[in-house]
């Protein structure tokens, strides 16, 4: 058995005897993802690098294409390979936003607030496109996954209250992200009622709908966007039974594998920058299971108080 392989079945061995509820994987999800097992994971909840948003400093990185169709096609291969580690019943929760067009600016300053926005490059703008147009990019990517074989099954508008302030002057101030869920198969688990929401008048629960108002949260570690807790939240509760296995391909900070801890669910993530793996091993150690009789029972070894301990398997 050579090193990966005998990586990846301690890492099975690992996910399914519910010692450790999440892995890390450090490194590339564009070859990580092959090494691991077709039908694994009940659901995969990530937000993969926007195009032309993050430098996140590295050669060949996802998010830096110069032409917009290399980016949907790197992450169409990727989402091709979740697609695979996915059990039949499997859903995909894809959080991402539109873009404009840089209006010819080849670069972008840092600001003070939110670092993660300094840029050494900035993509020229599409064919067919002008400068200050809306970039569909979410919707382009959604159309070419559906196209690759997924079912497009929701467009959920992640609204943000206390969005990031813009200085234009001549449209609105973008607000809102999108959520798409996919599914691998016509028919897939989705667990509605653990995601209703409540009616006006408080009395009574109604199915989830499809805008979620949900405020962004900082990581003073990280100096890229990360998932609120809140969002991630619905997604896994809705795509995997307790005990399931959820994916984040796009690891980051490791916010997917905080809420599957504290819903009783186990988590792989992948990532490539080893100063992120940190980030997430420091933030998983906070981490305490939340007050819940069945993930207490299912779990033995799970003490309510406890914080888990998180290896990083480097594959
Ligand atoms: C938008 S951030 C995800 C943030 C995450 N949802 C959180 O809550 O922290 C995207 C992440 O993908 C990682 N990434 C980018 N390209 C990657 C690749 N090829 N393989 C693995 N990870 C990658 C980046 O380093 C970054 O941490």
């Amino acid at each position: 058995m050579n090193a990966s392989a005998e990586s990846i079945s301690c890492l099975q061995s690992d996910i399914f005897s519910g010692t450790n509820p999440v892995q890390i994987i450090h490194g590339d999800v564009r070859q990580k993802l092959s090494l691991l097992p077709d039908d694994t994971f009940n659901c995969c909840v990530t937000s993969p690098p926007y195009w032309g948003m993050r430098d996140y400093g590295y050669e060949g990185q996802i998010g830096a294409e110069t032409e917009i169709n290399d980016y949907i096609a790197h992450l169409v291969k990727v989402f091709r390979e979740v697609r695979r580690v996915l059990r039949s019943d499997g859903t995909l929760w894809l959080n991402i936003g539109n873009t404009y067009t840089s209006g010819g600016r080849t670069w972008r300053q840092s600001d003070a607030k939110n670092m993660g926005r300094a840029m050494s490059y900035r993509p020229d703008t599409p064919t067919g496109l002008k400068p200050k147009d809306l970039i569909g990019v979410a919707w382009m990517l959604a159309m070419a996954l559906q196209l690759d074989g997924w079912y497009l099954r929701s467009d959920i508008i992640w609204h943000k209250p206390n969005c990031q302030p813009e200085s234009v002057k001549d449209r609105v101030t973008v607000s809102h992200e999108y959520i798409f869920m996919l599914s691998k198969s016509e028919n897939y688990y989705f667990d509605q009622e653990s995601i209703k929401e409540r009616t006006a008048d408080g009395k009574s629960l109604k199915n989830k709908r499809t805008v979620w108002q949900i405020n962004t949260e900082s990581c003073k570690e990280a100096h890229f966007a990360v998932f609120p807790k809140a969002l991630v939240r619905p997604c896994m509760l809705a795509g995997s039974p307790k005990g399931g296995i959820v994916l984040d391909p796009f690891f980051g900070s490791g916010t997917v594998g905080m809420v599957a801890i504290e819903t009783g669910r186990k988590c792989v993530g992948v990532e490539l920058k080893s100063d992120y793996v940190d980030i997430a091993k420091q933030r998983l150690l906070t981490v305490t299971p939340t007050l819940d009789l069945d993930f207490a029972e299912g779990n033995q070894t799970a003490k309510r108080h406890e914080p888990y301990i998180t290896p990083s398997l480097s594959l």
